[in-house]
């Protein structure tokens, strides 16, 4: 299968991050069957503030952790966006298939519209379909992300069908491929998606060290905690919550009885989350133990980076260009 994925380099990684998409990823690319694209969305981290010195070091950073996290450069095409202008030459094309008010109507730009009200560019309107563009211009047929981008997944699948309809069959409709846990919530507010938005405590990044992640789950809200109107819902999300970090993690058989011994008690009402944090706390650090050591080692090498990233663009073009070709022709526009 034909697969592919992005993510934005802007800041660091979250569990949410992991367990809702790049863990699909590395399973993905494991299957030979496969053939596996993911890139660094650096075209659409623009539609947010951003700092232009920092920008070039987060895409390093952002692909020292892929391949930290197990992507391999022999097992997928590894590369940045905007490397390869045929991305964009293809939005601009779809951009004629899409309506206004579809756009308008994307969950994704209405919550940014609130949070970035001084940055409301067209970047962040036209968001999905450079999504779609990254899709289709590879053909693919599955995407594996978090639950916050199926809505851009469905928009990319009409798209696909009105070219399909108007110039004759030529795209795939792909589908999402989801983890079993694709919206990890907030550790400060379980009511909302994590989010490195919702500030430092709301978040566990993979880059945390050991003590900051014991402080964090610690601090979470749980069952115990969440006042107010509200207070019902958040306690219940908060505790399922961080079990289901802990059953997503939970890989020997030990773990996952643990996981089936917390969760029982936490149905009852019994769970001891004295116990059942610091535990949680121990799985985390454990689980990305590997992910620090490799990553402190590829850090020292941005030469070998760059030249991932130098391949995957070099693969990844030569595709691109040739869908490029063939729509250019099918609209019309080769004389
Ligand atoms: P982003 O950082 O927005 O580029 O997201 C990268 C990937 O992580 C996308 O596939 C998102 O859907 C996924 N993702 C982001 N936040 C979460 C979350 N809280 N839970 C699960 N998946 C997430
Ligand atoms: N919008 C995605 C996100 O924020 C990133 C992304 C850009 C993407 N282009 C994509 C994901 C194409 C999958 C396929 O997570």
């Amino acid at each position: 299968m034909k697969i592919i994925s992005g993510i934005q380099p802007s800041g660091e990684l979250h569990i949410g991050n992991y367990l809702g998409a790049i863990k699909n990823w590395v399973r993905l690319q494991g299957d030979q069957k496969n053939d596996c694209f993911f890139f660094i969305a650096d075209y659409h981290s623009l539609t947010e503030d951003y700092s232009p010195k920092e920008k070039s070091k987060e895409i390093l950073d952002l692909t020292i952790d892929l391949l930290a996290l197990g992507l391999g450069p022999k097992k997928s095409v590894i590369f940045q966006q905007s490397q390869i202008p045929f991305h964009t030459e293809l939005t601009w094309i779809l951009n004629t298939l899409v309506k206004i008010p579809e756009l308008e109507r994307m969950t994704q730009f209405k919550d940014k519209v609130k949070k970035q009200k001084h940055n409301i560019n067209i970047g962040l309107f036209d968001y999905p379909v450079l999504m779609a563009a990254d899709i289709l211009i590879y053909k693919a047929e599955a995407v594996p992300v978090g639950e916050d981008q199926i809505q851009h997944l469905e928009l990319t699948r009409e798209i696909a069908r009105r070219f399909n309809d108007k110039f004759g069959k030529f795209f795939p409709e792909p589908k999402s491929i989801l983890t079993e846990t694709p919206k990890i919530m907030s550790l400060t507010d379980p009511t909302k998606k994590m989010s490195k938005s919702g500030g430092d405590k709301s978040y566990i990044a993979l880059a945390d060290s050991p003590k900051i992640i014991k402080e964090k789950v610690k601090s979470a809200v749980s069952d115990s905690g969440g006042q107010g109107k509200n207070a019902g819902l958040t306690a219940q999300a908060g505790g399922d919550n961080l079990l289901s970090i802990f059953n997503a993690l939970a890989e020997t058989k030990e773990e996952k009885v643990e996981y089936m011994n917390y969760k029982k008690d936490h149905k009852a009402g019994k769970l001891k989350y004295s116990q059942f944090k610091p535990r949680l706390a121990e799985l985390i650090i454990n689980y990305f133990a590997d992910y620090r050591k490799k990553r402190a080692k590829l850090s020292k090498n941005p030469e070998y980076i760059k030249k991932v990233l130098k391949d995957g663009v070099d693969k990844a073009s030569a595709i691109a260009e040739k869908t490029l070709k063939e729509v250019k022709k099918k609209i019309g526009l080769t004389i």
